[in-house]
């Protein structure tokens, strides 16, 4: 966290600490939130971080299947998030009745179900993965069973080339990672030819055979902080460059552009403001609400997930709160 100089961000800083809050934020957040915020990471670290705090409020600066996460592991607490409305193409192209639908007809899939989903169709889900343990997953999923990977079908093609394993794949696709192209890649590369490429797994195929390293937002800071190259090439959400600009400095990060527009920010990541985001510690508004059954059914493939293997999980950590 950077020591805040505006009055906003120090307002912010005071409800905090009345509240007993913590601050979770994604890597795609705006930069003023990235710097006021607790903890700053991808999918998997949020999630640890949500399933080990001690504070009495969280307020979770992503997207809404990321605060309903946070809530389902901590069902006692309160969780906030600064837009409500902060959605993800994944999530919307997966809806749980057409998933429970497609498993009534094949009883044997053991689903893998990316975190970017809703509650309720982690709740259908044997096991919850993110881009950074998406292999890890896939390896430890039961060997005798069928695997279907919902709903990021980008991802899960590269899990199937990581991992050797068939996967039946739901066809959802992430608006963001999906504009970049084989052959605007290729233009940038030429541009800049020592400069390694780094792809987030949501790209294409096209693009990621191009890529010297495919791994989630968090991956991408390490790769990045060791590798030698004094400049690379990011394809991925517009704010992890500033994430990036921060952990690596002196190094130079150019953005992968697309062919034909300006289209590598997330306009869900992007809802959230700093007034956003003192409202809801302010106001305690809005809130993350799921039914008890949901939370329920949802809280075993996350626990499994996090438990780092895919065997049933044991305990969970909300309990007693
Ligand atoms: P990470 O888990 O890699 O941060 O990715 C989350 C996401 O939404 C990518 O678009
Ligand atoms: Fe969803 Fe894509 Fe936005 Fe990530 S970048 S939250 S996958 S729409």
């Amino acid at each position: 966290m950077i020591v805040p100089t505006d009055s906003l961000s120090q307002e912010i800083l005071d409800l905090k600490r009345a509240r007993r809050a913590v601050i979770l934020a994604h890597n795609y957040q705006v930069r003023e939130i990235q710097e006021i915020a607790d903890y700053v990471g991808d999918s998997l670290g949020l999630s640890q971080q949500a399933a080990a705090t001690s504070a009495e409020v969280i307020v979770f600066c992503g997207v809404h299947f990321m605060a309903e996460t946070a809530k389902i592991l901590n069902p006692n607490k309160v969780v906030v998030l600064p837009d409500k409305d902060a959605g993800c193409s994944l999530e919307e192209s997966c809806p749980a009745d057409r998933l429970a639908a497609l498993q009534a007809t094949r009883p044997d899939f053991y689903t893998i179900a990316y975190i970017n989903c809703s509650a309720a169709v982690k709740a259908l889900s044997d096991v919850i993965c993110t881009s950074g343990n998406a292999v890890q997953m896939a390896l430890a999923a039961p060997p005798d069973r069928e695997l279907l990977f919902v709903p990021d079908e980008n991802l899960g093609q590269w899990v199937m080339e990581q991992t050797g394993r068939p996967m039946t794949l739901w066809r959802g696709n992430c608006y963001v990672h999906v504009e970049w192209t084989h052959a605007a890649i290729t233009r940038i590369r030429r541009e800049h030819p020592d400069a390694p490429l780094v792809a987030h797994p949501e790209c294409t195929k096209a693009v990621r055979m191009l890529a010297d390293e495919v791994c989630s937002t968090e991956k991408m800071v390490r790769y990045c902080k060791t590798s030698p190259a004094p400049a690379l090439i990011i394809a991925t959400e517009a704010g992890m460059l500033h994430r990036l600009r921060r952990e690596c400095p002196g190094k130079t990060f150019i953005p992968a552009p697309t062919d034909h527009c300006a289209c590598n920010e997330c306009r869900f990541m992007k809802m959230n403001t700093l007034e956003k985001l003192r409202n809801c510690l302010r106001d305690l508004s809005p809130q993350v609400t799921l039914p008890d059954d949901v939370m329920a059914r949802a809280r075993q493939p996350i626990l499994r997930m996090l438990s780092g293997a895919g065997a049933p999980a044991v305990s969970t950590p909300a309990e007693g709160q």
